[in-house]
């Protein structure tokens, strides 16, 4: 890379502050390097309303399960809502919805919380109580925000399922939480097509371990025809119109829960994330305000993320309204029913802050730059980064077509287990280096560690750390607290281990290197090599897989699978439909993120003599590369067939 590349000025939108040099020198960062826990309790404070202040900062006495704020009461939802109307805030705009087919709808702050405490009856006339799990499972439309604020206002724990999971997959959230309700859509739009969702809710409450659920929440959307169970469906817009309008917000404490998310581990069991209401809210709406410098009263912005994300719950939801920023929410994808989507999308709302992933930037770069430059794309001011390391190409062009050369990008780090941004540039006080994360924020510690935990040096590689805890850190996995332990504390003791490698270079900034375990990241979503391979040997089809991600242009990685087919599965069939059928598969037990881009008939797979599969050396093969050290191979030889069956 040329030294101009490494490293570029920028000044914010505003024509503010230069980029000074040394960001760790700024005072912020010089504030929390002095009294970190001081540093956060001040933004607590000053960032949310609190119903009873808290006295005590930080409880570590059960580590390394923490507890912030824990003798402090509020109402998450009343600090999304509430209380912004109260400041005289009721008519800024909360959310400028775009539907899939161009439907708009305009949502004040005042219309969004008078929708989210009628919802809040809503759910307390059906029973729901603190405490109680509520299941998601919805398009990218205003009712899910509704929901999610909704439950988080009386003390509920929401599971949001991504709307692209399978029934399979909702089947296994559900019982894993024991949810009671189940909150869906009867359909969304996705390319002009209705995508049903109701059916695999039906599917997955067939289905075993459902039985705590009793109630079944529909928004009509589509007006696709539905099943529908008298005893336990009911529509979301009658539910709404039979439900009192005003709630009144009760104090929970800080360490309340606040949701549940599942994402992929090294095994084949998706792990259910807790967070908390004090710290959580505390880190997102601090970060979404710093990283991006938001002026809620002037900024328009726009996270393009699914709220079925950890990204759409921190920077969709509770950052944005804990600020109370106006943004925009989009049902659809970028290119439908043009390529331009997404820049009308900008140049229609005067979009000042945009916050994607390099997979969406590196679609966008194939598709051509006529598509953006033919739209006014100047009211954007400051670009964000998230999902997986920005390659130093679609940096620059995110910043020379999207940003016209001008605009901050600020390359986030964080997960779903982080709850909140944690390493990035903060605009107009770094100086940006492309492809770097660069300095922890103010109040977090990260340290690059080697095998044996001992950090690097600057110019050092090895293992991502965080060394000190973090308001919105996971307070644990649900109903697994050993699981918590070994996963993520295990490993370097008195450190969380993130899965990242990461390098510091010379002058001390963090380069994120990817996953070291067996997750995998396409298109920014994390999943699991076990997952996926437990979904193949399912089917009777086959008797072994292996799964790897291969580096993938477009998607960061890619899906690719080696099974070994069983004599009564391969019967009568060809490869060609056998990998057709196996994808299918694969999109119908865990849902269409997870297909594999290709699926090879192999006959035998990569092994050690102790059994253990080589994944190394299939990734080698299906990056196009030379296969590596095939010496501890029990069968040398089986390399060669492989290669022979691509
Ligand atoms: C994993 C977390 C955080 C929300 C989206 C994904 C990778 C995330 C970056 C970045 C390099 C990144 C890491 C991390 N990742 N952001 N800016 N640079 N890698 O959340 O599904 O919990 O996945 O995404 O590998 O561990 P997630």
């Amino acid at each position: 890379m040329t030294a101009e590349a490494r490293s570029t000025d920028f000044h914010d939108g505003g024509g503010a502050s230069a980029a000074t040099a040394d960001a760790p020198g700024h005072a912020l960062y010089k504030e929390a390097a002095a009294d970190r826990l001081g540093f956060w309790a001040e933004q607590a404070r000053s960032l949310l309303d609190w119903r009873s202040a808290f006295t005590q900062t930080l409880d570590f006495s059960d580590a390394p399960v923490a507890r912030w704020f824990a003798d402090g009461t509020l109402n998450v939802a009343e600090n999304c809502l509430d209380r912004h109307v109260r400041a005289g805030l009721g008519d800024r705009v909360a959310i400028h919805f775009e539907g899939a087919r161009g439907d708009r709808q305009t949502i004040t702050y005042a219309q969004l919380t008078a929708s989210v405490q009628r919802a809040a009856n809503m759910l307390l006339d059906l029973g729901v109580r603190a405490g109680d799990r509520v299941v998601i499972y919805l398009p990218l439309i205003p009712e899910a925000v509704v929901a999610m604020l909704a439950v988080a206002r009386i003390g509920a724990i929401h599971s949001v399922v991504f709307g692209g999971f399978s029934a399979e997959s909702l089947r296994a959230r559900i019982e894993d939480a024991q949810a009671t309700l189940v909150i869906t859509a009867d359909g969304g739009w996705r390319r002009g097509q209705v995508s049903a969702l109701k059916p695999a809710v039906d599917e997955a409450l067939r289905g075993p371990g459902t039985e705590s659920v009793s109630r079944v929440i529909v928004v009509r959307r589509c007006e696709n025809a539905v099943d529908w169970d008298d005893a336990r469906d009911l529509w979301w817009h009658e539910q709404m119109d039979a439900a009192a309008p005003e709630h009144a917000a009760p104090a929970f404490p800080a360490e309340q829960p606040l949701f549940i998310l599942y994402t992929s581990g090294t095994t084949g069991r998706p792990k259910g994330i807790v967070h908390t209401s004090g710290g959580y809210l505390t880190q997102a709406a601090f970060t979404h305000r710093t990283v991006f410098d938001i002026h809620p009263e002037r900024d328009v912005y726009w996270c393009t993320a699914d709220i079925g994300w950890i990204t759409g719950h921190s920077y969709v939801v509770y950052g944005p309204l804990a600020n109370g920023a106006t943004q925009v929410l989009y049902e659809g994808t970028p290119d439908e029913p043009q390529p331009g989507r997404w820049w009308d999308i900008v140049d229609t709302y005067g979009v000042t802050v945009l916050y994607t992933a390099p997979t969406a930037v590196r679609a966008a770069m194939k598709a051509g730059r006529a598509i953006p430059d033919a739209r006014d794309l100047s009211t954007l001011r400051l670009l964000g980064s998230v999902g997986e390391p920005i390659n130093p190409e679609a940096w620059h062009w995110y910043r020379s077509v999207i940003g016209h050369d001008r605009t901050p990008i600020v390359d986030t780090w964080w997960q779903t287990e982080t709850g909140a941004i944690m390493i990035s540039a903060l605009p107009g006080v770094t100086q940006l280096k492309p492809g770097s994360a660069q300095d922890p924020l103010p109040g977090i510690v990260a340290e690059v560690v080697d095998e044996d935990g001992h950090p690097l040096e600057p110019g050092g590689s090895g293992y991502l750390t965080l060394s000190e805890p973090w308001p919105s850190m996971a307070r644990g996995i649900w109903g697994d607290p050993d699981r918590f332990v070994e996963t993520y504390w295990a490993r370097f003791p008195g450190r969380y281990f993130a899965g990242d490698g990461a390098r510091i270079d010379d002058e001390g900034d963090i380069w994120v290197l990817g996953r070291v375990d067996d997750v995998m990241n396409v298109s920014g979503h994390r999943l699991s090599t076990a997952e996926i391979e437990s979904a193949l040997v399912e089917h009777v089809g086959v008797a072994e897989a292996a799964v790897v991600g291969a580096a993938d242009d477009t998607t960061g990685q890619a899906v690719h699978a080696f099974v070994i087919m069983t004599a009564e599965g391969s019967a009568g069939l060809d490869r060609a439909a056998m990998s057709t059928t196996l994808r299918d598969w694969v999109g119908q037990r865990i849902g269409a993120i997870a297909k594999p881009k290709s699926v090879v008939i192999v006959p035998e797979l990569p092994k050690t003599r102790s059994g253990k599969i080589m994944r190394r050396l299939l990734r080698d093969l299906a990056e196009g590369r030379s296969v590596g050290d095939t010496t501890t191979l029990a069968d040398p030889t089986v390399m060669d067939q492989i290669a022979a069956a691509m």
